[in-house]
C-alpha cells in the first residue's frame, strides 16, 4: 500500500476510482420500510462485532453491547470460554448487569438472584416459593457469540432451539489472513465513546466512507495532514481496506525504496457493515493506536448512534495512556460535530420528502456505492432505479 501511495503521489498512478457514477435515489435513507428490514436483517440478524479480545482477556470480564436491539452481555467464564446473553434475568426481566467491574457471580438488582459466569442460575431468595419451576428452565439466554482474529462477534437474536452459531469464515472470507495479520488481540482499550447524531445511519456511515469531503470538512483539523483526494483502495468480499495521501509519506516521494525509512502500517479497514479500524501512528512509529468506529441505527430513522473507541499495542510504552486518551477525545469531536454536522444538514434536506433529484456518488466514491449496492442486497430491496418521485 505504502508503494501504491508513493507512487501516487509521484504522479505515475491514479486514486482507485469506480466504473461509474452511482445516482442514488434519497429515499434510500428515508423510506421507514428499507429502515426496519436494515435494522432487522443487517443488526438483529446479522454478526456484531462487540469487541477486542484483549477486553475479555480474563475470567469475569464481560462486554456490555446494547447497540443493536435488545441487551447483550457477553462474558468471559471460569473455563477460558466466551459466551454471550440476552442481559435480562430470568424470573421477571430487569437489566442483570450495568457495569463491566470483573465479579464471579452475577446478581440481579431486582429481587436478587443470581447467576454463575455460565448463566446458570445459582441461587435466590426464598427459594421454595418458586418450588417446581424447573432451575434448568431458568438459565439466562445464550445468544450466539464467536471469537476470531482478536475480535469478537455476537448474534443479537436469540438461539432458538439451539438454532444456527456463527459462521465467522463465511462472514469474514478473504479478510481473514489481513486481520490475522493486525494482531488485534494484543490491543488494549484505552477510550471508548458513544456520540449521538441526528441523522439517518447510512448518512453517518458514508463520512467515513470517502475522503472527498476532509478538505473542506475538516480543513482546520485532520486535512492538514493529508494529501487531498489520494485514495487507494483493496476489496476482500464485503470488507474493504483504504489508504489515503498522509504527509508521512512526503519523506519517501522521489527516494528509491532502499532508502525509505521505516513507516508503521497504517490504514483504514472496514468491516461490513458498520466497523472501520484505522490503524495511524500519530505519536511515533512505535506506538500505534488504533481506532474503532460502530455505527448503529438510532431510536428512529433519523438518529445515528456511533460507538467510538481507542486502543494501543499493550506492550508499547513510549506513549502515556493520558496522550491516547486526549487523542481519542479529539477524534469524538471530529467526528460529533464536523462530520455529523454535515450529516444532520443532509438528513434536514431530505426528511420531508424526496428533493426530486437523486446524489450523486462519483467514481471516487467507490466505497460508499459499494456499501449502499451491499446494503440493498442484504436486505433484499434493490436500490430504487433513480431519484424520481
Ligand atoms: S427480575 Fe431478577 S430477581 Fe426478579
Ligand atoms: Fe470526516
Amino acid at each position: 500500500m505504502q508503494r501504491r501511495i508513493v507512487h501516487l503521489l509521484e504522479g505515475d498512478q491514479k486514486s482507485d476510482f469506480a466504473d461509474e457514477i452511482l445516482e442514488l435515489d434519497p429515499r434510500v435513507y428515508t423510506d421507514p420500510k428499507r429502515f426496519e428490514a436494515e435494522r432487522k436483517k443487517i443488526f438483529l440478524e446479522g454478526p456484531m462485532l462487540v469487541g477486542l479480545s484483549g477486553e475479555l482477556s480474563e475470567p469475569g470480564d464481560r462486554i456490555l453491547f446494547d447497540a443493536a436491539g435488545p441487551p447483550i452481555l457477553v462474558i468471559r467464564g471460569e473455563d477460558g470460554a466466551l459466551r454471550a446473553f440476552l442481559n435480562m434475568c430470568t424470573h421477571r426481566g430487569a437489566r442483570l448487569v450495568s457495569n463491566c467491574d470483573p465479579a464471579k457471580q452475577l446478581l440481579c438488582p431486582f429481587h436478587g438472584w443470581v447467576f454463575d459466569l455460565e448463566g446458570r442460575l445459582a441461587s435466590m431468595p426464598l427459594k421454595h416459593a418458586f418450588e417446581g419451576m424447573g432451575d434448568e428452565a431458568r438459565g439466562l439466554i445464550r445468544v450466539p457469540v464467536a471469537e476470531r482474529h482478536g475480535m469478537v462477534f455476537v448474534r443479537v437474536r436469540p438461539l432458538e432451539g439451539g438454532g444456527e452459531e456463527l459462521d465467522l469464515e463465511d462472514f469474514l472470507g478473504p479478510i481473514g489472513p489481513l486481520l490475522d495479520a493486525l494482531q488485534l488481540d494484543t490491543l488494549r482499550l484505552i477510550r471508548a465513546d458513544r456520540i449521538e447524531a441526528h441523522t439517518n445511519w447510512k448518512l453517518a456511515l458514508d463520512m467515513g466512507r470517502e475522503v472527498y469531503h476532509v478538505p473542506a470538512v475538516h480543513k482546520n483539523t485532520i486535512a492538514a495532514n493529508l494529501y487531498p483526494h489520494v485514495a487507494i483502495f483493496d476489496c476482500y468480499g464485503t470488507h474493504s481496506r483504504f489508504s489515503g495521501g498522509s504527509k508521512d509519506f512526503a519523506a519517501l516521494v522521489g527516494k528509491p525504496e532502499a532508502e525509505w525509512p521505516a513507516m508503521n502500517y497504517q490504514a483504514v479497514h472496514y468491516l461490513f457493515p458498520n466497523t472501520t479500524l484505522s490503524f495511524t501512528h500519530s505519536f511515533d512509529t512505535e506506538t500505534p493506536v488504533v481506532t474503532m468506529s460502530r455505527i448503529f441505527p438510532g431510536e428512529s430513522i433519523g438518529e445515528a448512534v456511533t460507538l467510538l473507541a481507542t486502543y494501543r499495542r499493550g506492550e508499547a510504552k513510549h506513549v502515556a495512556d493520558e496522550q491516547i486518551s486526549a487523542m481519542h477525545e479529539a477524534v469524538v469531536g471530529i467526528v460529533g460535530t464536523e462530520d455529523y454536522d454535515v450529516a444532520h444538514t443532509v438528513w434536514k434536506s431530505i426528511e420531508h420528502g424526496s428533493p426530486g433529484i437523486p446524489f450523486l456518488l462519483g467514481r471516487n466514491e467507490l466505497l460508499v456505492q459499494r456499501y449502499h449496492r451491499e446494503i440493498a442486497d442484504r436486505i433484499g430491496m434493490p436500490l430504487p432505479e433513480r431519484g424520481r418521485g
